[in-house]
């Protein structure tokens, strides 16, 4: 493997404490590309950023699958330096090997009532997508609180997220505040959201993008899955014809187009020449299909190659997780300190 070490050299007078993460849960797609990849790649050479595997917030609605959440967060790890996370500038570390952040949760929660964990409107709408109906884990409805524990831990005052993850921010900071009202001076840092300016991108169908639609295009597509997914995206119904007028908006190849096409003023002009008529969905499906086997070639050639050894990808991963749980000891010793608490060795 090799990175670039000089780029972590770059010195930034504003260097700000970042933290990002996902679930293991499956495989990352292009709507994460996207939406939060690509600006990992851009913080990492200037800010000071961790990325978490989130195993055990994974759990909290996963308990019953505990082996593939063990083996995805292998396949999370490929993915991320498969597309260009570099372990010499970001930390790559996994939740449940620091469990500081368990204890700092346990407390937080004391912080937190149910009517608050229950007001969170990205809970309800993940409640309301599992079907769990009054069968909620406990651990699903306080997720958000062990959310603030990761940020917290490492300090982290900037957490780079889509507009979904926005009430996770607004809880960590209420916990932030409680906690210095508490303590009667300020003990941790709040935390402000990046906001990804890509819209969402939509799954083939036009549909939100999921793994269980299969509409996703992963990371990992082969030549053949880019063709066939992007074969079957969602066009416009009503141009039959190339010489027809068609439509752009909720033209699924034109999010894609919109996301990566390399020329934003050619994408612009094809917009044009499909609204008028005289561009077929054919021929702009090549051009789409093409840039997306340029951007997931390199990705898909790099995974290959660390999957050949998976020893190192674990042993970068035991690095940022025992330097994240470095950090995370010294919070959790002051968070301990504000409950009076002072009993471990
Ligand atoms: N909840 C985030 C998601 O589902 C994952 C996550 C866990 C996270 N801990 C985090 C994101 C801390 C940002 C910061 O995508």
């Amino acid at each position: 493997m090799s990175w670039n070490p000089e780029a972590a050299e770059v010195s930034n007078p504003h260097r700000e404490v970042i933290l990002t993460g996902d679930r293991p849960t499956g495989p990352l797609h292009l709507g994460h590309f996207a939406g939060s990849l690509r600006t990992r790649l851009a913080l990492q050479y200037v800010h000071d950023q961790t990325v978490l595997i989130a195993d055990l917030q994974a759990l909290t609605d996963n308990a019953g699958r505990p082996v593939d959440v063990r083996r995805q967060v292998m396949e999370l790890a490929l993915d991320y330096l498969a597309v260009g996370i570099d372990p010499t500038a970001s930390t790559i570390a996994v939740q449940s090997g620091i469990p500081e952040l368990a204890e700092l949760t346990m407390l937080y929660l004391n912080l937190v009532t149910v009517a608050r964990l229950e007001r969170n409107p990205t809970i309800r709408e993940e409640i309301e997508l599992r079907g769990f109906g009054r069968a909620i884990p406990a651990g699903f409805l306080a997720y958000p609180v062990s959310q603030a524990a990761d940020i917290t831990a490492v300090q982290a005052t900037l957490v780079p997220v889509g507009s979904d993850q926005l009430p996770m921010i607004e809880q960590t900071n209420e916990i932030v505040r409680r906690l210095a009202h508490l303590a009667g001076h300020p003990v941790l840092p709040e935390c402000r959201p990046l906001l990804s300016d890509t819209p969402r991108l939509p799954g083939v169908d036009g549909r939100k993008a999921s793994k269980s639609l299969g509409n996703a295009i992963a990371l990992t597509a082969t030549p053949d899955e880019i063709r066939a997914k992007v074969g079957a995206m969602f066009t416009d119904p009503g141009h039959l014809r190339a010489s027809d007028p068609g439509r752009v908006e909720g033209n699924v190849v034109f999010s894609y187009l919109d996301a990566f096409d390399p020329s934003g003023e050619e994408v612009e002009e094809l917009k044009a020449r499909y609204r008028a008529g005289g561009l077929g969905d054919v021929q702009l499906k090549r051009r789409l299909e093409q840039i997306l086997e340029s951007l997931v070639a390199p990705i898909r050639a790099r995974r290959s190659e660390l999957a050949h050894d998976p020893a190192a990808v674990e042993m970068l991963m035991r690095t940022g997780t025992t330097r994240t749980r470095e950090t995370a000891a010294g919070v959790l010793r002051d968070v301990r300190a504000v409950f009076g608490l002072g009993w471990s060795t």
